[in-house]
């Protein structure tokens, strides 16, 4: 089995907790991607549980939110070099565990489905990868083809 770094995976609960998050979608959504600011943080920040990904030492190095009222994990971010080492996995079950707790039933997502021979971003093959299925067919979102995903949590 692979051997994963130290690392936790908790709930940002402080302001500092929040923006060390941004930081990390700044650096991935905005200045890797190339996503406009003006779009990248939005009105269901503020209705969203965020996550941290800390290492050993307390560096954060991934976020991602889950919005309360809905179940949809989004902005889900690792920053490039921590990526392909397992870490989204923990960090995908600390979000299920979470929306569990909360009586949720599913958890859903809007994946990036471009074509990354042409510059694009797919990560269905992750969420696929981690169980979730298609919901739906592809559709257009802020210039980039998306895909729903869903995964349910009734066991
Ligand atoms: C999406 C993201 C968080 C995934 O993190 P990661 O570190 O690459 O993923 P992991 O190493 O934890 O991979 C978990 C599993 O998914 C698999 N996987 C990862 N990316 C995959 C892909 N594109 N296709 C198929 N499988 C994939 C891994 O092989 C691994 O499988 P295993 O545990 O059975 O070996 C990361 O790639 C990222 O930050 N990307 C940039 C931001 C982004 O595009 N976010 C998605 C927005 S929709």
């Amino acid at each position: 089995m692979r051997e994963l770094p130290s690392h936790f995976v908790r709930v940002a609960e402080t302001s500092e907790d929040i923006q060390r998050c941004m930081n990390i979608r700044k650096e991935v959504f905005i200045y890797e991607q190339g996503y406009d600011i003006r779009i990248e943080t939005n009105e269901d920040d503020a209705e969203s549980t965020h996550f941290l990904l800390l290492l050993g030492d307390n560096q954060a190095i991934g976020t991602v939110r889950v919005i309360n009222s809905n179940g949809q994990l989004g902005r889900f971010a690792i920053l490039k070099p921590y990526r392909g080492l397992g870490l989204g996995r923990p960090m995908i079950q600390a979000v299920h565990d979470y929306v569990q707790s909360e009586g949720g039933k599913e958890v859903w997502c809007q994946s990036q489905a471009g074509d990354p021979t042409n510059g694009g971003v797919d990560a269905t093959g992750f969420y696929r990868r981690l169980g979730y299925v298609n919901r739906g067919g592809r559709y257009m979102k802020e210039g980039t083809e998306h895909q729903d995903m869903v995964i349910s949590l009734i066991p």
